[in-house]
């Protein structure tokens, strides 16, 4: 992957801001919480896994000044900053995942001194980023078994290394099968409102070299229908019990006209991104973001009435029964998914 997306450094969270992206390479060394949990809100920071390390690290950020002198108030302190953090979005479950972890390693640790248990959530931090990196990996070994040799494959959003700690969840799938010598072509949705696919995705394609093509969202069914998709891969922020998986406005559109089309419709995602504690994707959270983000080209041109009325959610949910398999770390999971999925849960 070109960049190194998120990483502690020094007593900052440094992180590469994506709005800025594809015209400029900007890192951000942040060392107020109030300042990074704008840059999760904003979009610096995106993608799920990249935001289960954003929250790993907030917690840092935001307990390293502790002057708490026992467990009582430390551990009360921290329910606050993790609090905070939860409310910058809601829809990816790995923030909550990395939060919940976080709070469960202070706790383990309660009877040791509060320098130590700091240290001891540095390390926790710097595991998840690891265990990121490797799910990246596991996950693009897994998934670069379903693609062939000159597979034409769509993509939604940005599932690449830019939400990950590493090589991407779908992206990576795509990473690993031009290493295995495949010579794939690649159609990246440009993604509105905010254009992760043009200005992310198209940009971490082309610079892995892969054949990249970038059309507009409402292109897929015109390139579908002539045959020329063979595969969709995209990621998911959140997949329920029963596979349904919440993932980028847009992303449920694919998924129907895949069925409509028979092209095989696949989701990779870590384990992180699961949540067994939702029966069904009805219950999964989705973020309604600002009506500016509609009415506007990334807030620089103006598109629409001032005043229009507008419906902005960010997410979408793809229905269990129209993905075709769940690409996680630890395999390739199919229908029925209520049972098959109960082998991505635990360690
Ligand atoms: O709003 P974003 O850019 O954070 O949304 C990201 C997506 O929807 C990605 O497709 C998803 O997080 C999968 S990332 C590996």
């Amino acid at each position: 992957m070109p960049v190194e997306t998120i990483r502690w450094k020094n007593g900052k969270i440094r992180y590469v801001d994506q709005t800025q992206l594809p015209t400029r390479l900007k890192f951000v060394e942040c060392g107020d919480i109030k300042r990074f949990w704008k840059a999760i809100r904003n979009l610096e920071v995106r993608g799920a896994p990249a935001l289960g390390i954003a929250g790993a690290l907030g917690v840092i950020l935001g307990m390293q000044h502790s002057r708490a002198k026992n467990f009582r108030s430390f551990i009360k302190e921290l329910g606050r900053v993790i609090r905070f953090l939860a409310s910058s979005r809601p829809t990816a479950r790995n923030l909550f995942w990395a939060l919940e972890r976080m709070e469960e390693t202070a706790m383990e640790n309660r009877s040791r001194p509060i320098g130590v248990i700091k240290e001891i959530l540095l390390e926790e931090a710097r595991r998840i980023i690891e265990e990121d990196k490797s799910a990246c990996r596991e996950m693009a070994r897994h998934g670069a078994s379903l693609v062939r040799k000159r597979d034409a494959i769509l993509t939604h959003c940005n599932a690449g290394g830019l939400a990950t700690a590493d090589y991407g969840t779908a992206l990576g799938v795509l990473f690993e099968a031009k290493k295995q010598g495949k010579r794939i072509k690649v159609y990246a949705d440009e993604t509105r409102p905010l254009l992760q696919g043009a200005r992310l995705t198209a940009w971490e394609l082309m610079h892995e070299g892969i054949d990249t093509t970038l059309i507009c969202d409402n292109m897929a069914a015109s390139l579908m229908a002539k045959g020329r998709i063979d595969k969709i891969f995209v990621g998911a922020d959140r997949i329920a019990s029963n596979g349904d998986a919440a993932n980028k406005i847009g992303t449920y559109n694919i998924a129907v006209l895949a069925r409509y089309h028979k092209i095989p419709f696949y989701v990779v995602a870590p384990a992180s991104t699961f949540d067994f504690s939702l029966k069904t994707g009805k219950d999964i959270p989705i973020e309604e973001r600002s009506a500016g983000e509609v009415r506007t080209v990334l807030g620089r041109i103006e598109i629409a009435p001032k005043n229009v009325k507008v419906y902005n959610p960010a997410f979408d949910v793809t229905p269990n029964e129209l993905i075709a398999a769940i690409v996680t770390e630890k395999g390739i999971f199919r229908k029925p998914y209520g049972r098959s999925l109960r082998g991505v849960k635990g360690k």
